[in-house]
This record gives structure tokens, C-alpha cells and sequence, in this order.
């Protein structure tokens, strides 16, 4: 067994974007680099968890000390996430594709001549944190999500709380200017039960390891 506050714990951390095919070589995606899902595995790891980082494509090194499960889609994330289970902390960070293709062909869609496009059919995808906040059996002692907003920033994470039923929520301001999609600093809040705490403008690492500090202090007692 490692030692560290968090020793003894098991940690499910999601990352990077998902990927949803279209047919077997086209999809669809979004521009999560996986930088802070990757970041925060590895903080959790440094304090001793046994963490399970369950990540879509992403062109980062596997984090130390973490076992890693790759997927593509948003299913199958959220079937590595339920096996991962029993854990006592899940960290949802990764930016599952809100849709994936109902019409998806198990053939290269061909594109013939004079032919109208083909339509994309989309439908809505499983929600990760949402089905591990309230799962009646082994749910996470732990909860905790992110909520990426242009406006309206702490009203909204409120919100997203409430709704998805998780503990915490470290929200993030991405409207244009704020550098955070993809970069190597964010600004965030972190909301819980009793408010909102205003962390200064740090870079994704160390977010990662002030979070990781910040849940090591729920398992002290
Ligand atoms: O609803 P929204 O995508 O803004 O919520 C963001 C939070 O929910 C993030 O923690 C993200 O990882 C999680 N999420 C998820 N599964 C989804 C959509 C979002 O786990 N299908």
C-alpha cells in the first residue's frame, strides 16, 4: 500500500474529449486537450490514491503511478467508469460529446456524385457524472465535476450541481479571452455545499494539486 492523506483510496478521474463515429473513419469531437483530467490523476496519485484515469484520445503521456483506461466514445467511457467501481472518489473533468450519431454506418459512407450530403442523425449521450452522483449502489463518497461556462459563471455551476447531484463543482470561466481551453492555466471557483471559494489564476498543475489536497482533507478524519 503507498503512503500519502489519500493512501487506501480509490480515485476515478475522466479526461480529454470523447469521439463519436460517424462510420468507421469519420467522427465527431471537441477540442478538450486532457491537460487538467491528466493533471489531476496524477495530484491524486502524488498523495497516495490508487487512481483509475479513464481517458478518450488525447496526445498526452500516461500520468505516474496511475492505471489508465482508454476509450473513444461516450459509452464506453461511461462502461469503463461503472466497472471501475467501488471507488471513493470520481473526478468527471472530461468533455464527454453531448451527442453521438444515431445513424452511425458500419460502412464508409460513400459520397456519390450529384447526391445530396448525408443528414447526421444525433441523440443524446449517457451523462458520466451525473448516472456515478447518483447511483444507488457505490456511489463515490466523493463527487465532484466541472462545469465550463462563458456566462453567468457561479449561477450556473450552482445549477449544475443541483442537477447533476455531485458534490463539488470547480467551475470555469472559457468565454474568449480567458486562454483556458487547451492552455496551461485556468481560472476557477469551487463550489460545494456551504459556497463558493475564488482560487486565484494558477496554472493547470497546480489547480490539480490544490484540488487533490483539498479532497485529501475530507478523507483526514
Ligand atoms: O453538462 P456539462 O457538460 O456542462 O457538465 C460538465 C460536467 O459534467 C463535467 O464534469 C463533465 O465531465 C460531466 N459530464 C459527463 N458526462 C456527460 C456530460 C458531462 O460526465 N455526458
Amino acid at each position: 500500500l503507498g503512503s500519502g492523506p489519500l493512501a487506501g483510496r480509490h480515485a476515478i478521474v475522466t479526461s480529454g474529449p470523447t469521439i463519436e463515429p460517424i462510420d468507421p473513419v469519420r467522427y465527431i469531437s471537441n477540442r478538450s486537450s486532457g491537460r487538467q483530467g491528466h493533471a489531476i490523476a496524477a495530484a491524486l496519485a502524488e498523495l497516495g490514491a490508487e487512481v483509475t484515469l479513464i481517458s478518450g484520445p488525447v496526445a498526452l503521456a500516461d500520468p505516474a503511478g496511475c492505471r489508465v483506461v482508454r476509450v473513444e466514445s461516450a459509452m464506453q467511457m461511461l462502461n469503463a467508469a461503472r466497472s471501475a467501481l467501488p471507488a471513493d472518489i470520481a473526478v468527471c473533468t472530461a468533455a464527454v460529446a453531448d451527442w453521438s450519431v444515431v445513424n452511425r454506418s458500419t460502412e464508409k459512407r460513400k459520397k456519390k456524385i450529384g447526391e445530396a450530403p448525408p443528414v447526421i442523425e444525433l441523440g443524446p449521450n449517457p451523462d458520466i457524472l451525473a448516472t456515478l452522483s447518483r447511483a444507488e449502489t457505490a456511489r463515490p463518497r466523493l463527487v465532484i465535476g466541472f462545469a465550463a461556462e462563458t456566462q453567468a459563471l457561479i449561477e450556473n455551476a450552482r445549477d449544475k450541481r443541483q442537477r447533476k447531484g455531485c458534490d463539488w463543482i470547480v467551475a470555469n470561466d472559457v468565454s474568449e479571452g480567458s486562454e483556458s481551453f487547451g492552455g496551461e492555466s485556468n481560472t476557477v471557483y469551487l463550489i460545494d455545499e456551504t459556497g463558493v471559494e475564488d482560487w486565484p489564476r494558477m496554472s493547470k498543475l497546480e489547480i490539480a494539486r490544490r484540488l487533490a489536497r483539498r479532497i485529501a482533507t475530507v478523507f483526514a478524519s
